[in-house]
């Protein structure tokens, strides 16, 4: 149904300069989906997502949230529609010098500003929750684990109930252990809260716990398209080398 488009990307190209990073990329993410993004280092990952959100401007093709073309809107209305997007970008650390609450209400303040003092402390309270780390909700950034500071920043990106979550390599510099359980996070609050997600990751592990269906970039262009178990059982020789790879760092093998 073409209202269960939460997502819909059309023949993208970005360039930098010379450079053609993303060649005529179409795609589309329905409601409550997980998508998972694949490929290698410099590939256009992260472009992809900056363009979706709108913090990149495409050279070529068009960009739909909610079958909106966003390149037509106003800032204002650009600013509604982020409104309803969460991220959670590789570079989104906490703020050190606030409290675990401080971090959480600060969002929500911003995104929020008609909520009072109430609503915000319940919201946090029951993010938490969410994210099971109710406990820490006085504690400063500096007194947690780095898995638990990535739980701390997916609730953060969650408390503003969005429609659609977009993760830039959401388990890097975690631990297998740890990386597992953000995964198994980002799958229940999918189920619980319906939301529709695109997650960049090199991440196998995290991709077969995720995906609902996975693409693979690879020279600008959408490589393979399908299932985490299409793209592991295939006998492409690029995709084998690519997922022993993965398979050997995250078991030492
Ligand atoms: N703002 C920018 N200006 C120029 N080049 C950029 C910019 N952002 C990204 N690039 C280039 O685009 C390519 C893809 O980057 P990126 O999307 O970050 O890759 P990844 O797949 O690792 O996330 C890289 O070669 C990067 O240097
Ligand atoms: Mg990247």
């Amino acid at each position: 149904m073409a209202n269960d488009r939460v997502v819909e990307v059309k023949e993208l190209t970005k360039r930098f300069g010379e450079l053609t990073i993303l060649e005529k990329i179409s795609l589309v993410v329905h409601r409550a989906e997980n998508l998972v993004v694949f490929g290698r280092s410099g590939q256009g990952k992260s472009v992809l997502l900056k363009c979706i959100i709108g913090l990149m401007n495409p050279t070529e093709g068009k960009i739909f949230i909610n079958r909106e073309d966003i390149s037509k809107l106003s800032i204002k209305n650009l600013n509604k529609v982020r409104k309803n997007i969460g991220f959670l970008f590789q570079g989104s650390a906490l703020y050190d010098s606030m409290t675990v609450r401080e971090n959480l209400s600060f969002t929500l303040k911003r995104h929020s500003p008609q909520l009072n003092s109430k609503e915000i402390e319940d919201k946090v309270v029951q993010t938490l929750h969410l994210v099971s780390l109710a406990d820490a909700v006085d504690k400063m950034p500096s007194e947690l684990s780095g898995g638990m500071k990535k739980r701390i920043g997916l609730a953060r990106s969650i408390i503003i109930d969005p429609e659609l979550m977009l993760y830039d390599e959401p388990t890097t510099g975690l631990d297998p252990i740890s990386s597992k359980e953000i995964s198994q996070l980002i799958l229940n609050l999918q189920k619980k809260l319906n939301m529709t997600s695109i997650i960049v990751t090199h991440d196998l592990i995290c991709a077969e716990i995720i995906a609902d269906r996975a693409i693979f970039l690879k020279d600008a262009k959408i490589a393979f398209e399908g299932s985490i178990q299409e793209l592991t059982d295939s006998d492409n020789s690029f995709l084998r080398n690519f997922f022993s790879h993965e398979i050997i760092k995250e078991t030492g093998v």
